[in-house]
């Protein structure tokens, strides 16, 4: 079958160019011996602007002639005609390689110094944190902002709340593999709309956001229960789960009653994509020393 379309793809673009061929000569000879003498064609522009039936140029015709022989050297030196791959051997994913080849040369002595130094150097010297900023510009803006200070479901990487942990390990492995929390739904767990919005009062509960009713309060156990596995029995999170912080009043998906109790019942699944293929490894600690000397708490 891929043989048959080779060649029916590449029959149709010859038969084609022999089209082309005829068409133009076939013109050609349509000289003014073959049109009537002082022949209008009948078509009036701008009330008195007539056309004569007169014979294209031959300098025009020639040109037609150029581009079929420009098309037919073309597909004789680069892939155009079926699967054939062209004399010249070029291809868009070898030029691809070629070029990526030539940048690695140029760039991996500077990634080479770079790579000599330990997080703290990489967060204070001037030129690694250049390159992690434009990094940052290609690789993270669309998602966390290009002010880093991301948005509902995107974490701020300015704070000093970490979900995934601050350290150069958790940053860069957060790059390299990504992260995939996994908030369950737990709604159905907690029986009722009162038992839910009781639950959501005692998590505001847990940053000082709101006052505890009684009600609230008794949700303890059942915040034990339920909750603790991921976020401690203290609610401060662990950071490998992915599980954050629920004292500290900082929300990854907002912080009103509608936001938490929402996060509740229905579950939350945030994904930090692997960016590994994408950096390599000395591009993804440049940009992991970049991002941690964004935040507050970093060491200056
Ligand atoms: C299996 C582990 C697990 C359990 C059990 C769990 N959580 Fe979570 N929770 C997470 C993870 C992981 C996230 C982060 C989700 C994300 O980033 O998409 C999260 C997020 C949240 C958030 C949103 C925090 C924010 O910053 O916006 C709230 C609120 C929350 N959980 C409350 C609870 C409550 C209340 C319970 C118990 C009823 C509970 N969680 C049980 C793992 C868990
Ligand atoms: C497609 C969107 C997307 C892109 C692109 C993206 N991120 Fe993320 N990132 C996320 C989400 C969503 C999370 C939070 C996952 C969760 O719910 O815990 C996250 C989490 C993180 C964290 C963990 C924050 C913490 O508090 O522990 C860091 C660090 C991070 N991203 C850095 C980056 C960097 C640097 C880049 C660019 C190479 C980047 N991200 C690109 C969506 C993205």
């Amino acid at each position: 079958m891929a043989a048959f379309w080779q060649w029916f793809v590449a029959g149709g673009t010859i038969l084609f160019v022999i089209w082309c061929v005829w068409l133009v000569s076939w013109s050609a000879k349509q000289g003014p011996q073959n049109v009537g003498d002082e022949e209008l064609v009948g078509h009036k522009w701008d009330g008195d602007l007539e056309e004569w039936n007169n014979p294209a140029p031959k300098w025009w015709l020639y040109l037609y002639f150029i581009t079929i022989a420009w098309a037919v050297g073309y597909m004789i030196l680069f892939p155009g005609i079926g699967a054939f791959e062209g004399t010249l051997g070029w291809s868009s994913a070898k030029q691809y390689d070629d070029e990526m080849a030539a940048a690695a040369e140029r760039y991996e002595p500077i990634y080479e110094r770079f790579a000599e130094m330990d997080f703290q150097e990489r967060m204070d010297d001037p030129d690694a944190q250049r390159l992690g900023a434009s990094l940052y510009a290609s690789y993270c803006t669309t998602c966390h902002g290009s002010d880093a200070r991301g948005a509902v479901g995107y974490p701020n990487l300015t704070d000093d709340a970490w979900i995934w942990g601050s350290s150069e390990e958790q940053i860069y492995t957060t790059l390299m593999q990504g992260r995939n929390a996994i908030m369950p739904q737990l709604g159905a767990a907690l029986g009722s709309d009162a038992g839910i919005d009781n639950m959501t009062n005692y998590v505001l509960s847990l940053s000082g956001a709101v006052e505890a009713d009684a009600a609230a309060q008794a949700m303890q156990p059942m915040f034990v229960a339920l909750c603790s596995a991921c976020h401690g029995t203290d609610g401060k999170g662990n950071e490998l789960l992915g599980s954050p912080n629920l004292t500290d009043d900082v929300w990854l998906y907002g912080g009103t009653a509608e936001d938490v109790r929402y996060t509740i019942e229905n579950g939350r699944n945030g994904i930090m994509p692997a960016h590994g293929d994408l950096l390599g490894e000395d591009r993804a600690r440049i940009l992991a020393a970049y991002v941690a000397s964004l935040s507050d708490d970093s060491p200056e």
